[in-house]
């Protein structure tokens, strides 16, 4: 197996990394996962943008043209014969052997690598059942429109899902009003309540790409979305909830702790449909 490093291809055991990576050190970073199929990244412009955008934000040198990053995604997909995988990319803040907080003077180099990865097993009876999830308090920081490498609260909420024999955590935050769900540990989700899509608008979540061909989909057919903060109390007496990512996919919700939904619900399904379209047709395009 091989992996895309600063520039070159590389044995995956090769020792590449410093350790003074600030990835490494202060989880400096940023990441994206994609999808690939037929030999190619999907949805990758999207992707990109995604990462390129906050690497600006956070003033983090990307150091390639999108072409370029796909030219060298394509090939270390083909290198590494895979067809239905993901692609990990990783940009960190670069190397600092004094382990300054401070940012390091301009013209470090950044560090950026690719993984081509088989895809993730997820037991296919999640789809078909619905999965179980569990709640969990939203831990993290402010910066979460970015995909930092800061994930420590995400693998300590999908632990306890994990420990609660859940699929995934739904991560909720406090308001006056009482607890509001935000989004999964890896996912972003949707409620369907009286014919209506419900979904967090970007208050402080990631702006996932799933969710937003899903927004789009969900508008073209004709549904009426609403993008606001969703309690808890609310998400417990919707019709239907799922999950979304670029992983998953759509993913139907049987149970939120201990209350049961009858899944998959209708709309989930026919979104499950036509998101599948869209992806099919993104593989052939
Ligand atoms: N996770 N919210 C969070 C916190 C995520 O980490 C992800 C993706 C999503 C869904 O985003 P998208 O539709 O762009 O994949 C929402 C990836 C799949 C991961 O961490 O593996």
């Amino acid at each position: 197996m091989q992996a895309f490093f600063n520039g070159r291809y590389v044995k995956k055991d090769e020792e590449v990394i410093r350790l003074e990576d600030r990835g490494l050190t202060f989880a400096d970073g940023l990441f994206e996962v994609l999808r690939t199929a037929s030999g190619r990244p999907l949805f990758f412009q999207e992707h990109l943008e995604r990462m390129i955008e906050s690497s600006i934000e956070l003033g983090i040198d990307f150091p390639y043209a999108i072409e370029e990053v796909r030219a060298f995604a394509e090939k270390l997909i083909e290198k590494n014969g895979l067809d239905e995988g993901e692609l990990y990319i990783e940009l960190t803040r670069g190397c600092d052997i004094n382990r300054e907080h401070r940012f390091p003077p301009k013209g470090t180099p950044p560090t950026f690598f690719m993984l081509a990865i088989p895809l993730r097993k997820i037991d296919p009876n999640n789809w078909k059942e619905g999965a179980k999830v569990v709640t969990y308090e939203d831990m993290r920081h402010k910066l979460c429109i970015h995909k930092t490498l800061n994930l420590l609260p995400n693998i300590l909420a999908k632990n306890h899902a994990y420990a609660h024999r859940g699929y995934e955590a739904l991560m909720f935050r406090r308001s006056p009003l009482g607890k509001y769900i935000t989004e999964g540990g890896s996912s972003s989700y949707f409620c369907v309540s009286n014919g209506r899509l419900l979904t967090p608008e970007i208050d402080n979540i990631l702006p996932g790409i799933t969710r937003s061909k899903i927004i789009n989909i969900a508008k073209e057919k004709g549904y009426k979305i609403e993008e606001r903060r969703i309690l808890l109390d609310e998400v417990l007496v919707a019709d239907e909830v799922f999950l979304v990512s670029t992983v998953s996919k759509l993913m139907p919700i049987r149970q939120i702790d201990n209350r049961v939904f009858r899944a998959p619900g209708e709309t989930t399904l026919v979104l499950m449909k036509l998101y599948e379209e869209v992806f099919q047709k993104e593989i052939n395009s």
